[in-house]
This record gives C-alpha cells, structure tokens and sequence, in this order.
C-alpha cells in the first residue's frame, strides 16, 4: 500500500498534538487506514521557536508553496487559524486536488460553503470535525446519524475559555482577567482571546453547526452576538437565589421560513442539561423531530481533544482515499436561510435595576412592563444604599418580544426613580428549556 504523505499548516496548540499522535501512534493510524501514512512537512511561521513537540520524521517549513505546490503530499490539515492566510491556503490545497483537514471555524463559518462547493468541483473533500466542539462528535453526527430527522433546535455551551471563566467567577469567586489568563495558560483560548470573550467564536461555531443541522447557507454577521465581558458577580449570585445558572449560550431554532441563531450570556435553569457543564467542558442539547432530545458533552477545547477530531477526520479521509470511494453525504450549502432580526425573537429576561427606594416605584416599573405586554415571573428586592434611599430590584420576566424588552429598558430609563439597568441578561424559562 502506497504512503500517504500528510502536509501540516501550523505547529501550535493542536498542531503538535496532531503531530505527535501521527508520528507516536504510527501503528494505529496504519491500521486504521489500512496502510502508512507520513507527516512529510511542517509550516510555521518561526522555524527557530522552543516546541512541546518537534517532529522526528517531518521538515519545518516557512514557505506554505513547499506543501501546496508538493505532488507528493496527499492531504493538507490547516491548524494555523485566523482567515487569512489560511483560507487562501486552504483553496490553493483544493484548487491542487488535495483533500483538506482544518479546525479553522472563522474560515469555515465564512466560506465553508464556497470551500465545499470548490472540494466538490475538484473531487475532493473538506472535513472539519475540529471546527465545533473540539473533541466532540458533531459534525459526523449531524452529517450522518441524526440525518433521519427535522432538526427543530440547538441548545449549546460552545466556547471552552468562556465557561471556563464564568465557572471560576461563580464558584471561586475569580476575577474575570485572572480566569482568562488561566484558559490562556491550559490552551483554550484563541491566539486572539477577544473571539472567545466577545462571542465570536461561539457565533462562527454555531454557524457552522446550524448550517448542517438546518441544511442551508446560514450568513454569520446576521447571527446575533454578546458576550461575556460585562457579567457581574452578583448577577451569578442573584441568579442562583432564583434557581439559575449563567452561561453563555448558543441558541438555534429552525422557524421554517427562517432560523433564530443568537449568542449571548443567559439564565439557565439549574435543573437544565446546559447548568451542568463546568470548565472548559462543552455540551450541545440537539432536539430531532424522530429521536427527540440528545446531548452531546465533552471537552470542547485544548490541544488533545481537538487533535483527536482531526486525526479521526484524516483518518476517516484516508480510509476514504484508499478505497476510492467518495460516499460522503454532502450537505447543502446553497439554500440561504433568513436569520430573524433579533427585535423579533421572543425570550425571557432579567433586569438588574437601581432604583428609588420608595412606595410606587415597584408599581411604575410593572406599568411600563405591562403597557408593553411583559409580564412579570420573579421579583427580588435588596436595599442598596440605606443613606440615599436606593434599592437593588431584580426582575424575571416570562418570555417577550425582544423588541418589547429593548423599548421596556428605554422607558424604564427614562424613569426619574430609576437610577440605572445595570444587567439586562437573557433567560431560558424551565417550561421552553426542554
Ligand atoms: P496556535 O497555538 O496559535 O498555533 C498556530 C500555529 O500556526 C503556530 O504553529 C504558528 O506558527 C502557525 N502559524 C500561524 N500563522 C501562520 C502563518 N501566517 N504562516 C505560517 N505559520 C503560521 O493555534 P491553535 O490553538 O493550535 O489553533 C489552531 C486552530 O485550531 C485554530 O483555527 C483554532 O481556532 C482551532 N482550534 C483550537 C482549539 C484549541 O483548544 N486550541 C480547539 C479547537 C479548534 P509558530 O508556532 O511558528 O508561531
Ligand atoms: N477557543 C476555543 C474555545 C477553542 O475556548 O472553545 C475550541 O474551539
């Protein structure tokens, strides 16, 4: 059986693990593919970096040409993230004919669907388990074992290095920097954290998951997006008296005519799947209208866990090859699907407010509420500042229009006795959480 030679974009987090287990574990990948397979070439961008792994076997390389331009190399796995240079190496890779790995989900969320389209012109194939959920199966499960099914709505914890702070804030009691730089030092974190804090990468993953579970091109600007930066100790703590945890959560339903997808911090019910994921763990809630609820937890960041997606994917892809079969299902792509504006989704929500402590003020906040149709499903009170009368009133309400609930704070803070909306958050209610 012919080697197949493997060209490698990138040496960081994954791309050492990556490398290690195909170099270490030569034995496995041979069996499992049913001949050898050879990491033949690195790129990276400093040659002459400290690594936590050098391959024995492979040259480093700083000219992505001696991989993409190489007739020998067979398969091309990008580990280098970031769009670009990436995805125009990931084109030239097809445009040559060579099948390609990547974990890269900015590319993939904004270009998966020309990519697949090229690969399929070209007879070649794009995988990308890595992209969602690190270690996670998700995207051969919906590709293949829930393809039996209307998929009606994804319920997910998306982003390792969020979760990973927000648990440490709610149970150590961390600082949201001193959390952050943790996930940077484990491996979670993106070269750049901000696609992590601000929602980013939980929008390019849900993205792509939705595209695939929904079977359409879904435009990833058009899905809305919060992320974690503005989160409040107390808001954790006030949560928790209601029976809540926080997360941020991502948030997809098929509607028919369009699709909800939304990202943002939200209150989740302690008894729902999603409150019980800790650390840099992930889960994704998935509801099929012929297998009903399945959940999929795991660890959805760090160097292993991702490597494992991409080794399975290179393996399944040289297996593949060595048969000479292309029996992939191929997803479509070429559907657009509408995205609701956000105005027009309906959820629950929280409201933090500082306001007069004095009688009527309850009865002015619920007016506004109630003249806009919201209506109200908690209250708590706490006095804030004795000497200057102020109190803390934190409201749930039942599910509402958004626009409604963003029209409800406009007025509201228009309110002479209130001083301020500190948290407006999200919420998921127990009766729509499952
Ligand atoms: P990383 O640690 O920053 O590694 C990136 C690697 O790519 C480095 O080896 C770097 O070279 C190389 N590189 C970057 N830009 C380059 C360029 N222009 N030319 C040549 N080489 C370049 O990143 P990572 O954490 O391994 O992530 C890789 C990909 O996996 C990203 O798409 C990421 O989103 C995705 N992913 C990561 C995780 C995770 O937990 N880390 C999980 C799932 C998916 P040098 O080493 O010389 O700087
Ligand atoms: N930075 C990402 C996360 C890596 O924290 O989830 C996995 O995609």
């Amino acid at each position: 059986m012919e080697t197949v030679r493997v060209g490698l974009l990138g040496l960081g987090i994954v791309g050492s693990q990556v490398a290690e287990r195909l170099e270490c574990q030569r034995e496995l990948v041979t069996e499992r593919t049913g001949g050898p397979v050879e990491l033949a070439r690195v790129l990276v961008r400093d040659a002459a970096k400290q690594r936590t792994y050098l391959p024995s076997g492979a040259q480093l390389t700083t000219d992505a040409s001696e991989i993409l331009e190489d007739p020998g190399i067979g398969v091309v796995i990008e580990l280098m993230g970031g769009m670009e240079p990436a995805r125009t190496y990931i084109e030239r890779a097809i445009d040559a004919g060579k099948p390609v790995v990547t974990a890269n989900k900015e590319v993939m969320a904004h270009h998966g669907p020309e990519l697949l389209q090229l690969a399929k012109r070209r007879g070649v194939d794009v995988y990308f388990e890595a992209a969602v959920g690190g270690g996670i199966p998700l995207i051969s499960t919906f590709k293949i074992d829930l393809l039996a099914n209307h998929i009606s709505r994804i319920q997910a914890v998306i982003n390792g290095t969020t979760n990973f702070i927000i648990d440490r804030m709610a149970r150590d009691g961390a600082a949201f920097d001193d959390a952050l730089a943790e996930a940077q030092r484990l491996g979670f974190a993106e070269a750049d954290p901000t696609y992590d804090v601000e929602g980013w990468d939980a929008a390019f993953k849900l993205t792509i998951m939705s595209t695939i579970a929904f079977h359409g091109r879904i435009d990833p600007d058009a899905v809305y997006r919060e992320g974690i930066r503005g989160l409040d100790p107390v808001d954790f703590r006030y949560a928790a008296d209601m029976g809540y945890a926080i997360r941020l959560l991502a948030y997809a339903r098929d509607h028919g005519d369009e699709v909800e997808l939304r990202v943002h911090p939200a209150l989740i019910p302690q008894s729902h799947l999603l409150a019980a994921v800790h650390d840099a763990y992930n889960a994704v809630v998935i509801e099929g209208d012929l297998v009903g609820t399945v959940l999929l937890y795991g660890q959805g960041a760090g160097g292993r866990p991702t490597a494992s997606a991409v080794v399975g994917d290179v393996i399944d892809l040289v297996l593949s090859m060595r048969k000479g079969v292309d029996n992939r299902i191929s997803v479509d792509v070429t559907r657009p699907r509408r995205v609701r504006p956000i105005d027009e989704v309906r959820t629950a929500a929280y409201l933090r407010l500082h306001v007069a402590d004095r009688s009527g003020v309850l009865a002015e906040v619920a007016k506004i509420l109630g003249d806009l149709g919201i209506s109200i499903s908690a209250v708590l009170q706490k006095q804030l500042i004795v000497e200057h009368a102020a109190a803390e009133l934190v409201i749930l309400t039942h599910p509402a229009r958004e626009g409604d609930l963003r029209t409800a704070r406009e007025r509201l803070t228009a309110l002479e006795t209130v001083y301020g909306i500190p948290a407006f958050l999200r919420a998921l209610i127990p009766e729509e959480a499952m």
